[in-house]
C-alpha cells in the first residue's frame, strides 16, 4: 500500500472516530462577495466565552466559500431543528442552489427560519490551524425556540429520544 493511501485511510479513520462525538447541526451564513448570502452546514460550532460572548466554528481551507467567510465582517449561525435534515444536506452540497425557497430573515447574513436557536456575530478573529481556519465571533444578538434539535452522530442525522426533549428545562431550573 502506498504511503498516501495509508495516510488517506488514517484520515478517514480519524474522521469516523471523531464522528463518535455527537453534536448538533448548524447552518452558518455571511454576506457573499456579490452581495448574495453564502452558507454552509457545520457541526464545529462551539461556545468559547460567556462574557464577552464568544463563539467559534471551523471551515475547511478547501471550501468554495472559505475566502468569502474569512473576509466577511459578520456571520449568523442557525442551530437546526429536528425536521431540517434536508436543509443540512443541501447546505453541505457544493454548487447547490442553497437558499432556493428557504425562508430567512432577509438580512445580509441571514438567519434560517424554523431553527431551534440563532446567533448573530461580528467576526473578531480568524486563526488558520492545520487544514481549517477557526473563525471567532462576538455574539451581538441571539434567540432560541423550544423545538427539538437535529443531531449528528456517527455520520448520520438523527433525533433525540423523546425522554431527552425537555422543552421546559429553563422554567424548571428557574423555579
Ligand atoms: C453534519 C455536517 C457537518 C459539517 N461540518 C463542517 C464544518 O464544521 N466545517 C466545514 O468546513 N465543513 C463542514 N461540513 C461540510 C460542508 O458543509 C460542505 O463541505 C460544504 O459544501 C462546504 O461549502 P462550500 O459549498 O462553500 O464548499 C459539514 C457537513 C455536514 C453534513
Amino acid at each position: 500500500m502506498s504511503k498516501s493511501i495509508k495516510q488517506d485511510n488514517k484520515i478517514r479513520e480519524l474522521r469516523d472516530t471523531l464522528g463518535q462525538f455527537t453534536t448538533g447541526v448548524a447552518i452558518v451564513t455571511a454576506p457573499g462577495e456579490d452581495a448574495r448570502p453564502i452558507g454552509m452546514t457545520i457541526n464545529s460550532f462551539g461556545s468559547i466565552s460567556l462574557s464577552p460572548a464568544l463563539v467559534s466554528w471551523c471551515i475547511d481551507l478547501r471550501a468554495a466559500s472559505h475566502e468569502a467567510f474569512v473576509k466577511a465582517r459578520h456571520f449568523s449561525i442557525t442551530v437546526l431543528a429536528a425536521h431540517q435534515a434536508e436543509l443540512a444536506m443541501r447546505f453541505a452540497t457544493r454548487g447547490a442552489d442553497k437558499f432556493r425557497d428557504v425562508e430567512t430573515d432577509g438580512e445580509a447574513a441571514p438567519v434560517i427560519a424554523g431553527g431551534c436557536a440563532w446567533f448573530k456575530c461580528n467576526l473578531v478573529r480568524t486563526i488558520q490551524l492545520g487544514d481549517h481556519t477557526m473563525l471567532v465571533g462576538e455574539v451581538s444578538e441571539f434567540a432560541q425556540a423550544r423545538v427539538a434539535p437535529l443531531i449528528f452522530s456517527g455520520g448520520s442525522f438523527c433525533q433525540l429520544p423523546a425522554d431527552c426533549v425537555d422543552t421546559d428545562h429553563h422554567a424548571a431550573r428557574a423555579a
